[in-house]
């Protein structure tokens, strides 16, 4: 019985951690006072993006003055936004400006109606007749990501709520929104090659010299690699019901 105790115990504490931080996760964002909206950003996890709004024509004021009328912020976080400082600096003033301000929608959406909003939404760079500077919200009712319509292939995640309260809601992501009007879409990365294809390949194919394997051995070789995994989880398992054991017979 202690035994059996003392191999779950790992397991409870483990969900025991998991619900704790579900639990974070869902409590409602602290609400700062929102009068100033580039301070708010500088404060939680966005300061180069805030810097730029500052700095970059009338953007922050443009932000600013959109708070009223309901707004959705998605605030890069620093460390992407850094990252990409000197793509940005090498953008025409226009283009900085639209970038800036793609990454906003003219609509207050609650950290709850993202969860239940699918779709393309056009945020403040879209000029009010073009269909331009949108992007696609995508979420599977828990994530929610940002697809924009150029680079990066991979959707931007929303990572975490700095406000969210009617007519303003902030949120930080992990990618800078790269839109199609300024940055040519990025092509789908080629397939890895299949191993199947690589044994068929003839053996002449390869240069014959002293580091050359035959094409069996390297396949062999390929299949012990894969095999490794499984028996790293079987040498872990069997620890810990050592360990355990060791922890039983002591008590
Ligand atoms: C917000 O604060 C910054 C300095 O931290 C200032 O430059 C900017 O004008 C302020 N914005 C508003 C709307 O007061
Ligand atoms: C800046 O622009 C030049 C010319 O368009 C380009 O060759 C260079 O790669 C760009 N640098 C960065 C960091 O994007
Ligand atoms: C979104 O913008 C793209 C250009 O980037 C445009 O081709 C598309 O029609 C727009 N979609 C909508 C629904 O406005």
């Amino acid at each position: 019985m202690r035994l059996f105790l003392l191999l779950l115990l790992p397991l409870l504490l483990l969900s025991a951690v998991q619900i704790g931080a579900a639990a974070a996760a869902k409590a409602p964002a602290a609400a700062p006072a929102a009068s100033n909206l580039t301070d708010l950003m500088s404060r939680k996890g966005c300061r180069t993006f805030a810097d730029l709004l500052l700095s970059t024509g009338d953007a922050a004021k443009t932000f600013q003055d959109s708070v009223a009328g309901g707004l959705s912020v998605f605030c890069p976080a620093d460390q992407a936004m850094k990252a990409f400082l000197p793509t940005f600096k090498n953008l025409s003033a226009d283009d900085k400006l639209s970038l800036l301000l793609y990454h906003a929608v003219p609509v207050y959406y609650s950290a709850d109606s993202l969860k239940t909003n699918n779709g393309v939404m056009n945020t403040l760079a879209t000029d009010g007749t073009a269909k331009n500077y949108n992007f696609t919200l995508q979420n599977d009712g828990e994530h929610v990501a940002i697809q924009p319509t150029a680079a990066p292939a991979a959707p931007a995640r929303i990572t975490a709520t700095i406000l969210d309260r009617d007519p303003l809601a902030v949120y930080v992501v992990d990618e800078v929104l790269q839109p199609r009007e300024i940055f040519k879409p990025v092509a789908a990365p080629a397939p890895a090659p299949a191993p199947a294809t690589a044994a068929a390949a003839p053996k002449k194919a390869k240069p014959a010299g002293p580091d050359a394997a035959p094409a069996d051995q390297k396949v062999a070789d390929q299949n012990a690699a894969h095999r490794v995994p499984s028996g790293r989880w079987l040498t872990a398992a069997a620890a810990v019901a050592l360990a355990a054991a060791a922890f039983a017979v002591a008590a």
